[in-house]
């Protein structure tokens, strides 16, 4: 049995427990540039870190296909480095080159050093963690993949996963790169109704859970969540039940008990050959309508990208422990606590609980415990343990650190500095890196080809190698002069970029190539300073960022309407001090309305269809919203009226009704004071 192991014993475990201007450094030296990066050995004339950025530019597919040579570990080599035509959305990377996914983030790191920590199992309780080597995980995804694939699950298939981080988690996506199926993780906070649009748009055959799950002392029934979903799931053939606590679980006749029946699974798990562009899975995301959006994200580039920015924007060397706090249900787990980190053969931290469980000092006293290297976490976060003080920061030792990151939004320069001068006493950097689901790794970030480059506090600085921005004014011309701002664009492909949105090809284009043809449009603005540094200044479009997660206001607005009260609603983005945007949402309700508790009728509503993140933290009723002749609502001018920008409301002449507007900034200050 597993407990009797010693290797297996740990693997086990770990899926539950019955199974039991500032800164350092403006030294500009120039080193040569294969020193640094020994995948640039060879490039003729590349002799400083400006020159590799410079090249990899100039000379994309040479430096692609070198870093890919030399980091990937291919079963059949590529014959064609990049095949491209943006305009139809068409990005094809190393094809002819065929590699297993899973194999590159664990059998070679298996066979080189078996007994290296993959992952350190970081679990609610402190001081419960647990470790897993790459030879026990190589082994529990093994298992898994014997057990997918004896379920009939193959190449082509799509497996949802709705967990927490669990090193079972990490398993079930790596088994579906071993058997080549695609993954679908959704965030295990997001509703029954939400994973099953999300498992239906998907077409997934396979569910994988957890009986309950435990996060800042908390339990949640995940596999009750997953029963109301596959009931309106006419593809979901079986689901797979990990036992996260002791707690029994109703079990329905397509339900599997995933470790029992992963013990008499063999070891060892022929991996499929996959090509390079076959995918390696599919994560939702919110878009500027209501239904959201399936990107492709396919083999090969995905995991070159994610090995190159994790080692050189964090400056990961061997032996770090990566602490990367983002669960495993966005982009930011996926690329930096799974597939990075395991592709360069590094120690990866999976965070179960919350910066303040079971107080404010958790982050510090897990860096301290666990020794953690490179610290990467959300402005939000940051903000809110801000205002607890320093005390709970300076309790614990954090000499270990070397690197900070930040991600999912802007980070406020007061959080910043917190950050660089309390958390990291000054010494380490603070890399605020931007990129998005779409992009599949970093883009920008302070320092991809300089270790020692200058960082800008809040700025997230210089593309990356192979990035090339682009800033676009009002006609759609790219910018010209130096010190401007613009629509932020991406001018070449790069390896991470995703491909498609699984079954609406036309959306992707239309999204991401249509605005600036030739260009991959990111739906952010962005500045650029006169040194060629990028400051990100925020969405373009009617998506938001609350707590670093994103969400479309046509999203929420569909849901708010579904209430039975509700005639038509608007809701926007509003600042927040800890989240960063909260959403505020502007009510019309229908005449016969019964006024009973319309608020938390909305917000059960929000919870129940989305998640509890999406909802309103301000309703304001309203009479009627601001709408043009032609019916459309005026969102600009309810911007301004939550952002008490009220002097200038811009061009109202094509305003309906201009009484709405006045009754509208009473409401407002009423509701919010002045
Ligand atoms: C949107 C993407 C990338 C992983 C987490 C979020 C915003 C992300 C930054 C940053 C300013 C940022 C952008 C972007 N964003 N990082 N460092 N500075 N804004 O991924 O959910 O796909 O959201 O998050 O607006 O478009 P996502």
């Amino acid at each position: 049995m597993w407990l009797s192991h010693g290797c297996v014993k740990a693997a086990a475990s770990c899926v539950g427990r019955r199974l039991s201007r500032a800164v350092a450094g403006r030294r500009k030296k120039s080193h040569a540039a294969s020193a640094f990066m020994p995948e640039a050995a060879g490039f003729l004339g590349v002799r400083d870190h400006g020159g590799l950025q410079e090249f990899s530019i100039s000379q994309t597919e040479s430096f692609w296909a070198a870093v890919a040579r030399r980091r990937l570990e291919w079963i059949t080599p590529f014959s064609d480095v990049l095949d491209y035509d943006m305009e139809r959305g068409k990005v094809r990377w190393f094809q002819g080159g065929q590699l297993n996914v899973s194999v590159n983030c664990l059998d070679r790191h298996a066979h080189s050093n078996p007994d290296k920590v993959a992952l350190i199992w970081e679990r609610d309780e402190p001081g419960s963690e647990v470790k897993v080597t790459y030879r026990e995980l190589l082994e529990m995804t093994c298992r898994a993949g014997n057990l997918l694939r004896r379920r009939s699950v193959k190449k082509g298939d799509c497996v949802t996963i709705y967990m927490p981080p669990c090193p079972l988690a990490v398993a079930s996506m790596l088994a579906c790169a071993r058997v080549g199926a695609a993954h679908n993780v959704v965030f295990a906070g997001f509703s029954a109704e939400a994973l099953a649009e999300r498992i239906r748009d998907a077409r997934s055959s396979t569910v994988i859970t957890v009986n309950e799950s435990v996060r800042g002392g908390k339990v949640t029934p995940l596999k009750s969540t997953v029963d109301a979903a596959v009931r309106n799931c006419p593809t979901v053939r079986q689901v797979f039940v990990v036992m996260r606590t002791d707690a029994p679980v109703a079990m329905t006749p397509k339900d599997v008990a995933m470790e029992e029946e992963m013990m008499s699974e063999d070891t060892v798990c022929e991996p499929v050959t996959m090509d390079s562009e076959d995918v390696l899975f599919l994560l939702y995301t919110s878009g500027s309508t209501g239904k959201p959006k399936g990107l492709v994200h396919t083999q090969a580039g995905y995991l070159l990208y994610t090995s190159l920015t994790h080692k050189y924007v964090f400056d990961y060397n061997d032996g770090d422990v990566f602490g990367c706090v983002a669960d495993i249900g966005w982009i930011t787990g996926h690329s930096y606590a799974v597939y990075g980190p395991l592709a360069n053969g590094g120690t990866s931290v999976l965070f179960e609980s919350t910066p303040v469980y079971p107080d404010p000092g958790r982050y510090w006293e897990m860096v301290e415990r666990l020794k953690i290297n490179q610290f990467y976490g959300a402005p939000t976060a940051i903000r809110l343990l801000l205002k607890y003080g320093d005390e709970w920061v300076r309790k614990y030792d954090r000499s270990s650190l070397k690197t900070l990151g930040s991600v999912g939004e802007p980070i406020n320069t007061e959080a910043w500095e917190w950050y660089h001068t309390v958390v990291g006493e000054g010494r380490c950097p603070v890399v605020d890196t931007w990129w998005q689901t779409e992009t599949g790794g970093i883009c920008i970030a302070p320092r991809p080809s300089e270790p020692n480059a200058e960082i800008i506090p809040g700025m997230a600085m210089r593309p990356f190698f192979g990035i090339k921005p682009t800033l676009m004014d009002a006609e759609g011309k790219p910018v010209t002069s130096d010190d401007a701002s613009g629509a932020l664009c991406l001018a070449k492909p790069w390896p991470g970029m995703a491909r498609s949105i699984h079954n609406d090809h036309q959306r992707f284009i239309d999204t991401y190539f249509k605005t600036y043809p030739g260009y991959f449009f990111t739906g952010d603005g962005a500045h650029c300073s006169k040194e060629g540094y990028y400051q990100i200044t925020g969405r373009l479009d009617d998506v938001i960022n609350v707590s670093g997660h994103r969400i479309g206001t046509a999203e929420i607005e569909d849901v708010v309407n579904q209430c039975s009260a509700v005639a038509e609603s608007a809701v926007i983005g509003c600042s927040h001090p800890i989240k960063g945007q909260g959403v505020y949402a502007f009510v019309v309700l229908k005449q016969d309305a019964q006024n009973d508790d319309l608020t938390s009728q909305i917000n059960n509503t929000v919870s129940s269809k989305i998640a509890k993140y999406a909802c309103p933290d301000h309703i304001q009723f309203v009479q009627r919203l601001p709408k043009t002749r032609s019916g459309k609502i005026m969102r600009r001018v309810l911007r301004k009226v939550v952002e008490r920008d009220v002097g200038d409301l811009g061009d109202l002449s094509t305003l309906d009704d201009p009484a709405a507007v006045q009754e509208i900034i009473q409401g407002h200050r009423d509701l919010c004071g002045n």
